[in-house]
């Protein structure tokens, strides 16, 4: 496909050029302040759903960049593997990485989990679907879906869509956000027959652009 294609240049250039930048917004940053604003981020995420990370849980981090939240899951963790689109990032993360035994990245297609069926506890994502082509986004749901077992957690985040957030970029641009009506996610995820756990949302951005930051919680249902 030649949307996956694209996601893949385009993503792989940018761990080329400087990952820091493109994922957490950092031009200049240390290396210590970049692993910092990923401690601080699992816990922002994960905040009230700490329960989900516990020792016996097997954990798949889609679009996983360089694994800055990784690093600070997978020692609370039995296994975590991180996803992305981009070979390059996938590279990057294993280099950064290596001394957490339990912690492993694969490059996917892009719309697709390399992954077993029924084979986690957690499916979770951070600031990757925002970049993704919207109609390529539900898939994710689905494999999400496929991937968990039975009772198993899918969190993920999405920046909601205001009466001033812009309509969305085309296709081939892979990072301009887009914004996501709460209804319309919520009514893809239980039509996939997964069970809605309360939303969180936060305001994020910067004075005069902000917006609301949503965390949604699914469930696939444990009577399957
Ligand atoms: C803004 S970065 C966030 C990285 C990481 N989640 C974090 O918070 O540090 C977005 C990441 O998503 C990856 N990505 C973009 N589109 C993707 C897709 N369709 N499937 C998987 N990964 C994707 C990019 O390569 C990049 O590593």
């Amino acid at each position: 496909m030649s949307d996956v294609v694209d996601m893949k240049g385009d993503w792989n250039r940018r761990a080329r050029e400087r990952p820091e930048k493109y994922i957490a917004g950092f031009h200049d940053a240390s290396e210590a302040e970049f692993r910092e604003s990923g401690r601080r981020d699992v816990s922002i995420f994960f905040g009230g759903i700490e329960q989900l990370l516990s020792e016996g849980r097997d954990v798949v981090d889609i679009g996983c960049g360089i694994g800055r939240m990784d690093e600070f899951l997978a020692p609370r963790v039995r296994s975590l593997i991180g996803v992305d689109v981009s070979g390059e990032m996938v590279a990057r993360a294993r280099e950064r990485l290596a001394h957490l035994p339990n912690l492993s990245f694969v490059e996917g297609d892009g719309s697709s989990l390399p992954l077993p069926d029924d084979s986690a506890d957690l499916v979770f994502s951070h600031v990757v679907f925002q970049h993704v082509p919207r109609r390529l986004v539900p898939r994710y749901f689905a494999e999400a879906l496929r991937v968990l077992r039975p009772g198993g957690s899918f969190v993920f985040q999405l920046p909601q869509r205001g009466a001033r957030t812009p309509s969305d970029a085309p296709d081939r641009d892979t990072y301009t956000m887009r914004f996501w009506d709460i209804d319309d996610v919520e009514a893809r995820l239980r039509e996939l027959g997964f069970e809605l756990r309360p939303r969180e949302s936060a305001e994020v951005g910067l004075p005069g652009e902000r917006f609301l930051s949503l965390r949604f919680h699914a469930v696939k249902s444990a009577a399957r």
